[in-house]
């Protein structure tokens, strides 16, 4: 079977498995909407979002070549070949995404500064993405930089700094509820950049970037339509909706090119901006916890990597396993501390395909349990 038919096929079972329960749940949200006028612009964004899978979908190819011949292109590691594969695709489905969400200014203009400041931040980190893809930027310099691009989002923030206590630790504090002040602008700044820069290292494998970003948005959609439905924050948790679901549609578009074997990377410019845009889904839904809990794979893989990242031990510029020319499957490396490495560790060679698929079930098993601890063992503690 030709490369093209079989990533089409994998690409569309992996969709199916995740766009059915982005379809039922805004079937849900429809069948509980009340009013009208919601239920309109409900049907418009769905539409819009269809527009945008299809638009991402026939621009890739255009830009693809014309990034490469500019020099953005990478060699696909884990295949072991020269040919280098167009870079920065990213660049098509954000510039896309930002269309569609700047469309829907009137639905998410329940606070306009706060709105226009996360467009902004989307829009910082996804340059800060493609610069450090043209410049190849440093470690230390893509970290630095990643806290500049959250200023637009610092500066406009001017919801609520109240955090809840645990009840267990209600007695020692003696409130409910603590005023953190500047202190949780200092927490979104860090929250921002740690999004961010944990998509960015759990990478290296086809489809990996883009596929474990759908399964955060996914959860995120859900758990936006839960509150929505359970009539909590209903302006917020809608903005959140609207933001969430173009962004499912235009990644869905990338992954279908950046799925094994790749026809696209997505560049920094898609990790950068994926993590940024989950960062203000979630600060703007008032939801950075129930976020933190979808990206639990990512924090294993931030902790594990740590030595790496501080030099403790050498970390060379890419941390990917090695590949078994004569078996074809990959192999872990046992100095490069990370997920896929742990993985290859655990269970043995596999193939590329393989190990990206087993990561993404990990994501989908890891957020189903964080789905649990938000809506029941939670329940214990606040
Ligand atoms: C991060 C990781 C690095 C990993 C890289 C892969 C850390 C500290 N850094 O670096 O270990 O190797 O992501 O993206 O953990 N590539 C592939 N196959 C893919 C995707 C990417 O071979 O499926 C290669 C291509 O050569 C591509 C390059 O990775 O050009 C992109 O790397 P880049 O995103 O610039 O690396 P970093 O984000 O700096
Ligand atoms: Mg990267």
């Amino acid at each position: 079977m030709s490369d093209r038919s079989d990533r089409f096929k994998d690409s569309i079972k992996f969709l199916s498995v995740c766009l059915t329960p982005v379809f039922l749940s805004l079937c849900i949200l429809a069948v509980n909407l009340k009013d009208r006028a919601v239920q309109f612009q409900l049907a418009c964004l769905v539409l819009l979002s269809i527009g945008a899978f299809f638009a991402t979908i026939r621009f890739i190819p255009i830009v693809g070549p014309m990034c490469l011949k500019r020099g953005l292109g990478g060699k696909d590691i884990n295949k072991g070949g020269d040919t280098p594969v167009p870079e920065s695709l990213g660049i098509v489905s954000g510039t896309i995404y930002l269309v569609v969400i700047m469309m829907f200014q009137p639905i998410l203009s329940s606070g306009l500064t706060e709105y226009n400041a996360a467009l902004t931040g989307i829009c910082f980190m996804m340059l800060l993405g493609f610069a450090d893809d043209v410049l190849d930027l440093r470690w230390s310099v893509k970290i630095g930089l990643s806290f500049l691009s959250t200023l637009p989002l610092l500066v406009s923030y001017t919801g609520s700094t109240f955090i809840v206590v645990p009840v267990p630790l209600v007695p020692l504090i003696g409130h409910n509820v603590i005023n953190l002040g500047l202190l949780y602008h200092v927490y979104i700044a860090f929250f921002s950049v740690f999004t961010t820069n944990s998509i960015n290292i759990l990478a290296g494998l086809n489809g990996l970037e883009a596929g474990q970003t759908i399964i955060i948005t996914i959860s995120m959609l859900i758990h936006g339509i839960i509150q929505y439905t359970m009539g909590i924050e209903p302006a917020t948790n809608l903005a959140s909706i609207c933001m969430t679901v173009p962004f499912i549609a235009t990644t869905a578009a990338l992954l279908y090119y950046n799925w094994y074997p790749s026809k696209c990377f997505v560049g920094d410019t898609f990790t950068y901006q994926a993590g940024m845009t989950l960062a203000v889904i979630g600060i703007m839904g008032h939801s950075t916890k129930t976020l933190m809990l979808f990206f639990i794979p990512q924090l294993i893989n931030f902790t594990i990597s740590l030595p790496q990242l501080f030099g403790i031990i050498p970390c060379p510029r890419h941390r990917l396993p090695k590949l078994n020319r004569e078996t074809g499957k990959l192999e872990c490396i046992k100095t490069n501390w990370n997920l896929i490495n742990l993985f290859l560790f655990i269970l043995g060679p596999m193939s590329e395909k393989h190990l990206c698929s087993v990561v993404l079930w990990f994501q989908v098993f890891c957020n189903v349990m964080a789905f649990f601890i938000r809506y029941y063992v939670s329940t214990w503690v606040y």
